[in-house]
């Protein structure tokens, strides 16, 4: 007989989510209302030269004025969840102290406005946004913001720990560490590998702070979780010297974050590879035991995989790392490394679209975090979408981007993964970072001069995929 293909089945859980994501600072606006005061990357962005022609989230595409409309859209589409960030300055202005009670409200009305059209909510504590107050004082690579974090989320936690059930302490700490403290591509644009290294450790310290700090206030019931963008690591060829420069980067990328969150201890080749800028002497007694709490779940941010080599003379020239032009490496202790280009069709990021490494991302945590279920808490990409003479928005690209990638989550059920949900990155077209508006990566098109916002053919084609829990050709 001959042996028959296994066919992966079409439907997905009954129970997975559909969501969308969020931050605060890409959508938010109303940067100066309620008492609110300037984060890192609101002076980062007015700081001449460090975003895209000079754009800023001041206004962004003013969800603190539309979160009920943008609300209404996300239950048209269908949504069953969404994943949005608090801004840190608008809850506590200083960084510290008692929190304001305006802040607050906005997210409890937004939470309850998202409850009543049956979404669920999930919360983000930390994207990005640090108040500009602990900045001064030091910022992530001082020790005192992981407790000013901490004290941060028991607020939170309190507030609206009633309501919302599913919390996420971090985004991608790797960002925050790297990307602000080292090539300084985002804020607070420092370029300190020996200071970034220490702010991953107190952003780690953070999350296992903060994450105990929710749990002594919410209820049983909730759940925590962390989003990594974890990368998937490839090499050039399979020799010993690119295997060698996987490990680094994989060290650098991952196993800075999950090591001591999943299993409580750096990485020995991380802290041997880094050696000559770092004793790693603040991480003191008993931070690892903090760090390494249990989690109820997983988050997993991908876009597109990393594939390295060692340097040599014939590839040493400018990085294409994917995270921003710097003469500045984002990777500490990694000089002898390349970075190349995967082939293949790109975004508008210049990402190179490969679901496989989603499969592969989401088929290693199964491995690695036996039994903690997993999301998908962002996936998407940046595409130059118009409007056409009638108004309607095309984005095949886009409709593929998703086909691809949720085929592959849904392959890596079939091989056994635990995954719950989905949430698209991005809900609407908002301010890309250091890219500002110009890269769009939202299912939904915003008109940023009148804010009218005009759902693509992918929030269509995901509706419809929502609806049925299957993928529509
Ligand atoms: C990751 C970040 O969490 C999000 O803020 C950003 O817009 C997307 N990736 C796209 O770059």
């Amino acid at each position: 007989m001959t042996p028959v293909a296994p066919v992966t089945p079409v439907a997905f859980p009954p129970a997975f989510l559909w969501g969308a994501a969020t931050s605060a600072y890409q959508i938010e606006g109303a940067v100066r209302e309620d008492g609110r005061t300037p984060s890192i990357w609101d002076t980062f962005s007015h700081t001449p030269g460090k975003t895209a022609g000079g754009e800023t989230g001041d206004i962004a595409v003013d969800h603190y004025h539309r979160y009920r409309d943008d609300v209404a859209l996300m239950a048209d589409l269908g949504l069953s969840a969404y994943r949005f960030s608090i801004s840190w300055s608008r809850v506590q202005p200083t960084g510290r102290g008692p929190a304001v009670q305006v802040g607050l409200d906005f997210y409890r009305r937004l939470v309850d406005e998202l409850l009543a059209k049956g979404i669920k909510p999930a919360v983000t504590l930390y994207h990005w946004d640090l108040p500009q107050e602990l900045e001064d004082a030091g910022g992530w690579p001082e020790r005192d913001t992981a407790y000013r974090f901490a004290e941060y989320a028991q607020i939170v936690g309190e507030a609206l720990g009633d309501r919302v059930e599913n919390w996420i302490t971090l985004n991608e700490p790797w960002c925050s560490a790297f990307l602000g403290y080292a090539s300084g591509v985002h804020a607070p644009g420092r370029t300190d590998p020996v200071a970034s290294l220490r702010a991953a450790h107190h952003l780690n310290l953070a999350h296992g702070l903060g994450t105990s700090a929710l749990r002594s206030v919410m209820p049983a019931r909730n759940t925590v979780a962390i989003s990594l963008n974890s990368s998937v690591v490839r090499p050039l060829s399979p020799t010993q010297a690119d295997l060698a420069a996987v490990r680094k980067i994989d060290d650098l990328a991952n196993g800075i974050f999950h090591g001591p969150i999943l299993r409580g201890a750096y990485p020995e080749t991380l802290l041997a590879a880094t050696r000559s800028l770092t004793d790693w002497s603040y991480v003191q007694d008993g931070d690892l035991t903090a760090i390494h709490q249990p989690l109820d779940a997983l988050g997993l941010n991908y876009y597109t995989p990393t594939l390295v080599s060692a340097a040599d003379e014939t590839v040493r020239g400018p990085r294409t790392d994917g995270h921003g032009a710097s003469e500045h490496s984002p990777w500490p202790g990694a000089d002898d490394v390349a970075f190349h280009q995967t082939p293949g069709e790109r975004t508008e990021m210049g990402w190179t679209i490969d679901p496989t490494g989603l499969h592969d991302l989401i088929m290693r945590y199964t491995k690695d975090a036996p039994g903690l279920p997993l999301y998908i808490t962002e996936n998407g990409a940046a595409y130059d979408d118009k409007p056409d003479p009638d108004g309607r928005v095309h984005d095949p690209e886009r409709v593929a981007y998703l086909h691809g990638h949720l085929s592959a989550v849904r392959r890596a059920i079939a091989d056994g993964a635990d995954v719950r949900g989905y949430f698209l990155w991005s809900l609407l077209d908002n301010f890309e970072w250091a890219y500002g508006y110009e890269k769009r990566f939202g299912a939904v098109y915003v008109d940023y001069a009148t804010q009218v916002r005009t759902p693509k053919s992918s929030a269509l084609w995901y509706a419809r995929a929502a609806r049925t829990g299957t993928l529509p050709d």
